[in-house]
């Protein structure tokens, strides 16, 4: 086994998942501003300690996708974040991509454009910038490509094609640069489709992608899909049981993914915490149940740490009851990959 493939295998550890601190610069200021507290840099270094000082994270992830601004930061131990993660057996990875913007017509031919969709930029200088993350301690990466349903009508082929090939070349160079890439492409929770719709996009992007990887001779082995679960629009009317997400997330997964791939991780796409650790524990149940032959566990963000930000509010004697709060979410979602 490559030191590749054991490094993307690691993060599957029993009970253990990602914790995903990796929000870039604009997103972290709006997910803030929900819960009345300003941003600044140190604003965000404090944010970005608030979990990743929490002592005890240990027990429960084994590793953590910063933003190429924390690389740099210290936590209040005084110690820069990746240096204190690993210390404490946590992997520190990057998110490498720059964010998106609205798919430029020229991908659809003349006459067609999609100002709904969007692709995701960074590939121009990501080999410069990936040697510099990986002495700045980064060991693993992740590149988020966005997928929005819209009736039978959104994604279009050309913007499935598109990003597919830029995760594919994304993961090509993060390969080259001897770091493990997380492939996320996140199929939006927003929208009134149907659950049998998440489930059939889910596989549909996947399958692109995954027959792009391999045309672009990226290693199987050491790729991490961070996906979607294949749920209901959060404007459908519809509540799914955890059981209804399994079976659909799962069917998906099977249909599109291969099996020689290091794992799956998910994201919490907006889900409650509850919902997020819910559908989890089902969908490992269902994993079982079928034999799915990946590891899966979680790499979420927002569902880890809603609870503790409506603690926090950005105020330093808030700070142990918030990690309380992370702490005791970490707990119930380690306790779903049972
Ligand atoms: O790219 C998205 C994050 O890494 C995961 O965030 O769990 O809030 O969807 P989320």
């Amino acid at each position: 086994m490559t030191d590749l493939v054991s490094i993307a295998r690691s993060f599957f550890a029993p009970g253990k998942g990602i914790l995903a601190e990796d929000e870039s610069i604009p997103s972290a200021t709006a997910h803030l501003a929900k819960y009345g507290i300003p941003a600044s840099v140190e604003m965000r270094r404090q944010y970005r300690d608030l979990f990743l000082g929490a002592e005890g994270i240990e027990q429960y992830i084994s590793g953590a996708i910063l933003f190429s601004e924390t690389l740099l930061q210290k936590g209040n131990d005084k110690k820069l974040f990746p240096k204190s993660l690993v210390a404490r057996g946590v992997v520190p990875g990057v998110k490498v991509d720059l964010g998106t913007e609205p798919i430029p017509s020229a991908a659809f031919g003349t006459g067609s454009t999609s100002p709904n969709e969007l692709i995701t930029q960074g590939l121009l200088d990501l080999p410069e910038r990936l040697a510099l993350y990986k002495k700045q301690g980064a060991v693993f990466t992740k590149w988020r490509a966005v997928f929005r349903i819209e009736g039978d009508e959104l994604p279009t082929a050309a913007a499935i094609h598109e990003n597919a090939k830029r995760l594919a070349g994304y993961a090509k160079d993060v390969q080259m640069e001897g770091l493990v890439p997380i492939i996320e492409p996140e199929v939006l929770l927003d929208g009134k489709h149907s659950r049998a719709r998440s489930g059939a996009v889910i596989a549909e992007v996947l399958t692109i992608l995954f027959s792009v990887l391999d045309e672009q001779s990226v290693d199987r082995a050491s790729i991490i899909l961070k996906t979607s679960m294949a749920l209901s629009g959060s404007e459908s009317a519809k509540k799914d049981t955890p059981e209804e997400v399994a079976e659909a997330t799962i069917s998906a997964l099977l249909a599109s993914v291969p099996r020689q791939i290091a794992g799956i991780v998910f994201l919490s796409g907006g889900q409650t915490p509850d919902q997020a650790t819910e559908n989890l524990a089902a969908i490992t149940r269902r994993a079982k149940e079928v034999n799915a032959p990946w590891p899966l566990t979680f790499s979420y963000l927002r569902a880890l740490e809603e609870e503790a930000l409506s603690v926090w509010k950005g105020k330093e004697e808030n700070v142990p009851a918030a990690r309380a709060a992370f702490l005791a979410r970490l707990a119930k979602v380690s306790a779903a990959l049972n």
